[in-house]
């Protein structure tokens, strides 16, 4: 097999995985793909030049790059003398975007839409926002609901859907908004509104989400003020109308691209695993904690800050796993990692039960359908009940042997490759191009620890129907 899975024989976009020898080996991994955005959007917003380190150049990443230049700011790839990639940005200040002359599209990438939608609502411009099938398709509504409480305007959408435009304001009217759904993405969204407000924006949030906006606007010169309220929901207060400067940024890495290997080290017999610089945020953490309880070998090494956010060197060694319930509460700090905790749970003894799963159902696709289809197709008992996913670990042994729908979703084509590296038959997934959005060296890492992983086209014992081992 290639490692690039862009050289293959484009006509056939599948890509399997069949069981393998151990793991091993020493990696790091993309930088975070949360906090890459905001680097760029936040540095378009400063005044002077932002510098970033470790930059996610996944297809979502990019397209926010693009939008920044769009809006007036001058962002610029460089390589340093040691060969790594650095990125600059140019930004014109908070209240200074200019309007794009043409249309934003966003590709898969909700974050990036999302986001900007906050941005452009603060400023007094019209943006035309569109995405691919999968993004057009997610629901827009719950950003623009506190948008429009704000002043901006919807026009020509259906559903509230992409594509459609949004007319925001250069006098954004300061809101106190209690988030009706878990959403990092709402909550940064109203809080990038209100960067261009007079007054103070307010965001309730009864469940705590990712926090790399506040630690960001902070970064960059902002002034929030962050409380608890006495029913125990965090409030995130912020002064409009900062001046922001542009900083120094070191992008941690990934905690849900480490997902993948992680649970593959866990698998894979006799594997050992180490993933340099993970980002370990208490608000993205959720995985590791459950990982932990399930009896996985996990360990965490030098734990330090980089870049204002908590990272550690985390190493797995396969070995048995057990069942567990997941609670609810937990799942905004793991939301992107349900695919890979269903697959650790289908090699587990005993029955695994995820609980309160309905965001999963808005994401890249029908998460919670496509991960229960996906080990269904693959032979582990699974079951959705409500917002839970239930499922009954085989001990060690996945039968595998099907194709997997992707629906436009990376994690979903990742999460099943790793499955397919112990299972007794290959697995397939009917499509990889995603993985560029968010992990574009998913298939090289792999490889280089010893995964047996790439496009079914470059499997000499694959039939033209596909039906792996065939
Ligand atoms: C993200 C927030 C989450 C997450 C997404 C990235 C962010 O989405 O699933 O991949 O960067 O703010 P929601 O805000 O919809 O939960």
């Amino acid at each position: 097999m290639t490692a690039d899975p862009s050289s293959a024989n484009t006509a056939d976009p599948r890509l399997g995985a069949r069981a393998s020898g151990p793991l091993t080996g020493t990696v790091r991994l993309p930088g975070d793909k949360s906090i890459s955005h905001r680097a760029l959007i936040f540095g378009a917003l400063a005044e002077g030049r932002t510098t970033i380190r470790g930059l996610l150049e996944g297809h979502d990443v990019i397209a926010t790059a693009d939008a920044m230049r769009a809006f007036g700011a001058r962002v610029e790839r460089h390589v340093d003398d040691a060969g790594e990639a650095v990125w600059t940005v140019d930004g014109v200040g908070v209240g200074a975007l200019i309007e794009p002359a043409a249309l934003l599209d966003f590709g898969n990438s909700g974050t990036g839409a999302r986001l900007l939608l906050g941005m452009v609502a603060g400023h007094g411009i019209a943006v035309r926002f569109d995405g691919d099938a999968s993004l057009r398709k997610r629901p827009m509504g719950r950003v623009l609901a506190p948008l429009e409480l704000m002043g901006a305007r919807v026009c020509d959408s259906a559903d509230d859907r992409l594509p459609l435009t949004l007319k925001g304001t250069r006098d954004p009217i300061p809101i106190e908004y209690r988030l009706p759904v878990p959403s990092a993405q709402v909550k940064s969204a109203v809080l990038l509104a209100g960067l261009n407000s007079p007054g103070l924006t307010t965001v309730i949030e009864p469940e705590p989400t990712r926090d790399h906006t506040e630690r960001m606007l902070v970064h960059f010169g902002a002034r929030l003020d962050i409380s608890r309220d006495p029913d125990g929901a965090r409030r995130i207060a912020l002064h409009g109308r900062p001046r922001l400067t542009g900083q120094a940024v070191t992008v941690p890495g990934d905690p849900s691209s480490a997902a993948f290997p992680l649970v593959a080290g866990l698998i894979v017999p006799g594997s050992r695993v180490t993933i340099r610089g993970v980002m370990v945020n208490p608000s993205r953490a959720g995985l590791i904690t459950t990982l932990q309880e399930m009896g996985a070998k996990l360990t965490l090494a030098n734990e330090r800050e980089d870049g204002g956010e908590p990272v550690a060197d985390v190493t797995v060694e396969a070995g048995p796993l057990t069942g567990v319930e997941v609670p609810a509460e937990r799942a905004p700090s793991m939301i992107d990692e349900y695919p890979a905790l269903a697959v650790a749970a289908a090699y587990a003894r005993g029955t695994t039960v995820m609980r309160g799963l309905s965001e999963l159902k808005v994401k890249e696709s029908d998460r919670l359908a496509a991960v229960a289809a996906g080990l269904a197709v693959n032979g582990v008992d699974v079951r959705v009940d409500g917002d839970d996913l239930i499922v009954a670990g085989g001990a060690g042994r996945v039968a595998g042997g099907g194709t997997v729908e992707t629906h436009m979703d990376h994690r979903i084509a990742m999460a099943f490759l790793v499955m397919g590296l112990a299972s007794e038959t290959p697995v397939l997934v009917d499509d990889g191009a995603m993985i560029a959005t968010s992990f574009p060296d998913f298939v090289p890492l792999m490889r280089g620890l010893g995964a047996d992983l790439g496009p079914v086209s470059d499997w000499p014992d694959t039939a033209p129907a596909g039906e792996p081992g065939a």
